[in-house]
């Protein structure tokens, strides 16, 4: 049975969420399930705006057949050709014989690699700032490379300010019922997992999502329609102001985020330790994470919003400790940059973890390392403790600038 909602008179979205996956891309958790939506839009022509993932196929050839209500399928617009969008595009050429698939070049021809489907004349080739006509709407593409491929296009529809914005403002997490980020408590409920997705799915890419809020600025916006999570048709500055952080690497939160590797608990001990004073100093929302324990799409995006991070690490066979070698590759990978840098590491016979630690940090861009870097040998000692709390003031000294 069909499951739609209406957006506006014309437009109806057709999505579905999986709430069985464990891993979105097979890599991050995603313990509320994904959500892939999918738009009609019935105008003197009808215009798919992309598809949706295997795992949800069936439901969403249900709702379209119902949201087209007897009509055909005229156009299918594929904003990137990525399986999570794309997997009905075999099905909906069988079932719809006049469709048109409407796309970049680029993303043309891996519908080729991908399905091994010789399009013919159902291919449209578009490119930035071209236009299709569906009567009153009228289509206008912009290219938004690597946010999240590299064919990406977003499309604008003047008549009712929307923009269909392909992956960029999406989010981690099936929905539930609301497809409209006002019809939620956004901000508690759905922030954090919109960050862990930007960070970990697009946030390499900050200068080329920046390129795409720059032009999206000229264009008059009433709705942003983004292929996961929800639909912004309210606050707009909101979203568009998280992005504008996030993709320039500005921090959100004029805070510290610990993050620990440790084997037998000492180096985690240190770490409480400047956790608690940084705390009896009065800094609010100071974070702790084991990097063992919390997942590293989570803790990326906890580097990602917070301002101070520190990094204490176990020396582990004359290396970093796993889980922080992958956390520091992973913020390298994804370009955080504009951060500052406590580094605690902690050895029984040659602790070296500090060291690493300090050239990988300074191999990233616009990174301080703070001074001093706090070495334990073991466990924490008195003189350890008057370090830390000389660290703890550095991190307020640089948080009150
Ligand atoms: C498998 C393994 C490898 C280790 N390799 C090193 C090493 O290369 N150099 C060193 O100084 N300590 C090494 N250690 C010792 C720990 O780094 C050290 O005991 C440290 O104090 C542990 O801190 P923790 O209590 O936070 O786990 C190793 C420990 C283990 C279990
Ligand atoms: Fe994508
Ligand atoms: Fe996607």
């Amino acid at each position: 049975m069909h499951n739609v909602r209406t957006v506006n008179e014309d437009v109806i979205w057709l999505g579905a969420s999986d709430r069985r996956i464990a891993l979105f891309e097979n890599a991050y958790p995603v313990p509320k399930g994904m959500s892939y939506n999918s738009y009609l839009i019935k105008d003197e022509k009808t215009c798919l705006m992309d598809g949706v993932d295997t795992a949800v196929l069936t439901k969403f050839m249900a709702n379209l057949e119902f949201a087209l209500g007897g009509r055909d399928l005229d156009y299918m617009v594929v904003q990137h050709m990525e399986p999570d969008h794309c997997a009905a595009i075999p099905a909906l050429l069988s079932k719809y014989s006049n469709l048109k698939i409407v796309a970049s070049q680029k993303a043309l021809d891996m519908i080729k690699q991908f399905f091994d489907i010789d399009l013919g004349d159902k291919a449209m080739a578009i490119k930035e700032a071209d236009t299709l006509n569906l009567g009153k709407h009228e289509l206008k593409f912009f290219a938004a490379p690597m946010v999240h491929w590299p064919e990406v296009m977003v499309t604008y529809d003047a008549k009712d300010g929307l923009l269909f914005s392909a992956d960029a403002f999406g989010e981690f997490g099936s929905l539930d019922g609301g497809i409209f980020a006002d019809e939620v408590d956004w901000e508690r409920d759905w922030l954090d997992e919109a960050r862990r997705y930007y960070v970990n799915i697009v946030g390499k890419y900050g200068a080329q999502t920046l390129a795409l809020l720059n032009k999206a600025k000229a264009l008059d916006i009433k709705m942003i329609l983004p292929l996961h999570g929800h639909i912004w048709r309210e606050n707009l500055d909101l979203i568009i102001g998280k992005y504008q952080s996030w993709a320039t690497y500005t921090p959100e939160e004029n805070s510290v985020a610990i993050f620990y590797g440790s084997i037998y608990g000492n180096t985690e001990n240190a770490a409480e330790i400047l956790a608690t004073k940084l705390s009896e100093k009065g800094v609010r929302n100071v974070r702790v994470y084991d990097v063992s324990k919390t997942d590293v799409s989570e803790l990326v995006s906890k580097a990602f919003q917070y301002k101070a991070l520190v990094f204490a690490s176990a020396t582990y066979n004359g290396e970093i400790f796993d889980g922080m070698h992958t956390l520091i590759t992973d913020l390298k990978n994804h370009n955080l940059s504009k951060r500052t840098v406590a580094l605690i590491d902690n050895g029984s016979w040659a602790a070296i973890a500090g060291k690493k630690m300090r050239e990988m940090v300074e191999s990233m861009k616009e990174m301080t390392v703070l001074e001093p870097v706090v070495s334990l040998k073991s466990a924490v000692s008195e003189a350890n403790v008057a370090e830390l709390e000389e660290l703890a003031d550095s991190l307020v000294d640089l948080l009150n600038q």
